[in-house]
């Protein structure tokens, strides 16, 4: 990938209303799902980003027709016990969604196979899917419980056992991948955790048919399947993980107002919405409906003074991946925000807490690190040179940090961006800035 630098500078005021790309994690639920079922399964609104292509590549090894064209994908199922098997490893590269997802379709299908990623990834733990597949049945051998993971061949007529599992940490990776082997179980599998994380695995397989059902919030029970999963006909909505960039920086630049239309507003996810709320944010929300089990919406958006806010508990699992944005937020507004209980940052594309507080100081923020967490006192950033650290979230709540920033704010390495947002330099062109810089490094 050809390094990048990308440098924003103090901007007029943002306007102007947009579509977004679809939604990431819905989109690879829709095409690993689409692939279980039988029939075929159209998806539009598919975002084509870094992590979305990971996810086809290994449906092809896989053995799985596709077709990707104008955001429409067209998935030729294969049903649960369908796959083949790869003739190599499945290269899952940075995507720990992707493994461990596709963790559980191996487990469910018997198909056998080793699944592997970036040197990155192979540092994630995978011990959260092991263990319980192992409780299961699925025998996966990995080196020191991490990727790459090698599962054994398993005949149809085996199935794996069901179990009632308490997992230690929230997280709908994990879920999803016992949702999925859940489904090849020879009984019905109870799984609780402690707190709800994102349900888009439950809502999706139960409209194409699956058997779940939630008996309090943190705890769900998954029957095995009794006849295959329906095809899928969805139009992706908008990603809430991509806005809550725009989201910041409307909030942040006086005298802004941008509508973006058909954003997921899933309850799991919105806890940005809600944080931002409560620190002053005017965020509306037009037109609502519900699209196959879906909340989505319309959201308008007013620049507004922020003021600090204590974040923990449960609204940390509902903006997990939204933190790098509501930190450069809490940058700008006034007293201190803290945050704790978001521990899980520290494993994901790579440690969020220590990079983002590192690289937010750097552009003159004042921030202290927490184990599990961070507070930031509110005031003006000084701008300057910073590294989006190979992390995507990073490259652009930096970036949008350059828009309020006394002087340019300028992110090294930003090129990682194309693993969630490609467009996410021409989505700030139709918000009327265009001012920025994006060069060579
Ligand atoms: C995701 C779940 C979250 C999130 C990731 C996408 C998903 O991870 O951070 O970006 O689509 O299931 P965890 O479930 O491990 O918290």
């Amino acid at each position: 990938m050809e390094s990048l630098n990308l440098s924003l500078a103090a901007h007029k005021p943002l306007s102007g209303s947009m579509t977004l790309p679809g939604d990431k994690s819905l989109a690879l639920r829709a095409a690993l799902f689409s692939a279980l079922a039988e029939g075929t399964s159209e998806i539009n609104n598919f975002p084509d980003a870094g992590v979305t292509r990971t996810m086809l590549t290994a449906l092809s090894q896989l053995g799985v027709e596709w077709h990707l064209e104008d955001g429409k994908l067209t998935v030729v199922g294969r049903g649960l016990h369908g796959l083949t098997k790869p003739s190599k490893h499945l290269d899952c590269k940075n995507s720990a969604t992707t493994i461990r997802m596709l963790a559980g379709a191996l487990a469910a299908s018997g198909t056998g196979g080793t699944l592997d990623g970036s040197p990155i990834l192979r540092r994630r733990s995978m011990a959260r899917v092991t263990e319980p597949l192992r409780l299961m049945g699925e025998l996966i051998a990995t080196p020191n419980g991490c990727a790459p993971m090698t599962f054994p061949s398993r005949k149809p007529d085996k199935p794996l056992h069901a179990i009632t599992y308490t997992m230690n940490i929230a997280s709908a990776q994990v879920k999803s991948c016992l949702i999925l082997a859940a489904l090849a179980a020879n009984g019905v599998t109870t799984i609780t955790e402690p707190s709800p994380s994102r349900d888009h695995t439950e809502r999706m397989l139960s409209a194409m048919g699956a058997k779940i059902r939630v008996i309090a919030p943190p705890t769900i029970q998954i029957a095995p399947l009794d006849k295959p999963l329906s095809p899928l006909t969805i139009t992706l909505p908008g990603d809430i993980s991509s806005a809550a960039f725009l989201i910041v920086a409307a909030l942040l630049r006086p005298d802004s107002s941008i509508v973006i239309r058909n954003i997921g507003l899933n309850p799991t996810r919105t806890g940005l919405l809600d944080a931002l709320r409560v620190m002053g944010a005017y965020i509306k929300i037009e037109n609502p409906q519900t699209l196959y089990g879906e909340p989505i919406g319309d959201l308008h958006i007013t620049s507004a003074p922020l003021h600090g806010i204590h974040l923990q508990g449960p609204i940390v699992v509902r903006m997990i991946d939204e933190v790098p944005a509501l930190a450069i937020a809490a940058c700008f507004a006034k007293g201190k925000t803290t945050i704790h209980d978001a521990a899980e940052l520290r494993y994901k594309e790579t440690d969020r807490i220590a990079n983002l507080c590192r690289e937010l100081r750097r552009i003159g923020a004042e921030i202290e690190e927490h184990s599990d967490g961070m507070t930031i006192t509110g005031g003006q950033l000084k701008g300057g040179r910073c590294d989006a650290c190979g992390d995507h979230r990073l490259a652009m709540a930096l970036a949008i940090a350059g828009l309020t920033a006394s002087t340019p704010v300028i992110v090294n390495h930003a090129e990682v961006l194309i693993d969630s947002f490609p467009n996410f330099v021409e989505t700030l062109n139709a918000l009327g800035i265009n001012d920025y810089f994006h060069g060579k490094a």
